[in-house]
């Protein structure tokens, strides 16, 4: 595979002769699918492209709490706010997991996390949409972590062995966040009254594409794309797992009853998998860019949590001082 990016000029991706001999090493041993570990030597282009990765994963797992934190306390029954509860606590987690990969690499949280405040690292840009209704809290659980899983199942075979591992664990956990989304929906196809049934298709109308945006720029857009497949940080492209995420969420979609704002969506039998119509970038990248409906108060709200939570963050370090200096008395 490597060889074959080399052949196809893909962008920034050093021929092997090109390499040093430590690096032609590293290039072995991830080409023997050897993970690499802390401890391993690895080009520094390696390590800041995992930081990169890793910790902006992080971000997304912790602002992607605030959408639905919006609707605990409006939740239908109680049942359903505790899911709510459990996938949102899940979600911290996930970022916890993430931030302890990252530091593995030898980033620093606070400093990573300054980044995220000033706008100079990123999170997904699905979770500067809002959730409006009942029904975006489905939409997310459904569409949003089924889109997080075909992602993340696929980097548990990521080459970095700590980002691998919370991979792992992390998937463990997405497919309930998957499952309780659809089955709100499905209550709600079902069961619901007129005006429900319009909020559920309203709510994909309005998540749908975004969704599909969580999967990055077409490969040929995607200046990371090449070395991080090179690497084996990627084991496949941004197209291919859009697609693979659009052909295994159509015949849900349908089951559903409900259709995606797409009128180019359509099974391509020759092909095998469904075509789809072209995603609009100009809303990409503006949402990147800070000015979608939503950043300024997700990273407003995210500074506020960092800041008022700095006394518990105080208490715990002063307690482990203590502990310290009582083992070592
Ligand atoms: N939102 C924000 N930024 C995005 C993006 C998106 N949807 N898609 C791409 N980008 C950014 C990239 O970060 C990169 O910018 P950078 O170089 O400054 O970091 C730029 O756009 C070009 O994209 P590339 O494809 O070249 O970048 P990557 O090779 O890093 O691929 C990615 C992008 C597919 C998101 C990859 O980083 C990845 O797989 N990350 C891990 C998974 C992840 O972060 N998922 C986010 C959602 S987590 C989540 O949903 C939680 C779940 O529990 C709900």
């Amino acid at each position: 595979m490597y060889a074959q990016l080399v052949e196809t000029g893909a962008k920034r991706v050093k021929s092997l002769d090109e390499m040093s001999p430590e690096e032609r090493a590293f290039q072995e041993r991830i080409d023997a699918e050897i993970k690499i570990e802390p401890k391993n030597w690895m080009p520094d282009g390696y390590r800041q492209t995992l930081i990169r990765q890793i910790s902006q994963h992080a971000h997304s797992e912790v602002v992607g709490m605030l959408p639905e934190g919006n609707w605990v306390t409006r939740a239908p029954t109680l049942k359903r706010k505790l899911q709510l509860m459990a996938k949102i606590q899940d979600e911290a987690g996930h970022g916890l997991y993430l931030y302890s990969a990252m530091e593995t690499l030898g980033a620093d949280r606070d400093e990573e996390i300054e980044k995220l405040h000033n706008g100079k690292a990123k999170y997904s840009s699905i979770f500067n949409y809002p959730t409006l209704s009942w029904a975006d809290i489905g939409t997310i659980g459904w569409l949003v972590d089924g889109a997080a899983i075909v992602n993340q199942v696929v980097l548990q075979r990521t080459s970095y062995g700590p980002y691998s591992r919370a991979m792992i664990r992390i998937c463990k956990e997405e497919s309930f966040h998957q499952r309780q989304g659809y089955q709100i929906l499905l209550d709600l196809m079902r069961h619901g009254t007129d005006e429900q049934k319009q909020m559920v298709q309203d709510s994909i109308n309005r998540f749908w594409w975004p969704a599909l945006m969580m999967f990055g720029p077409h490969d040929d857009d995607s200046p990371n794309s090449q070395q991080s497949m090179a690497w084996k940080i990627k084991r496949k492209s941004n197209d291919e797992l859009r697609q693979m995420f659009i052909d295994q969420t159509v015949p849900q979609l349908e089951f559903l009853g409900c259709t995606a704002p797409d009128p180019d969506l359509k099974w391509n039998e020759e092909r095998g998998h469904y075509d789809f119509g072209e995603i609009n970038w100009q809303e990409f990248y503006d949402v990147l860019k800070g000015n979608g409906p939503c950043n300024r108060e997700r990273i407003a709200t995210r500074k506020k949590a960092i800041e008022e939570g700095a006394w518990v963050r105080e208490a715990a370090v002063a307690y482990a001082e203590k502990q310290k200096q009582r083992a070592a008395a």
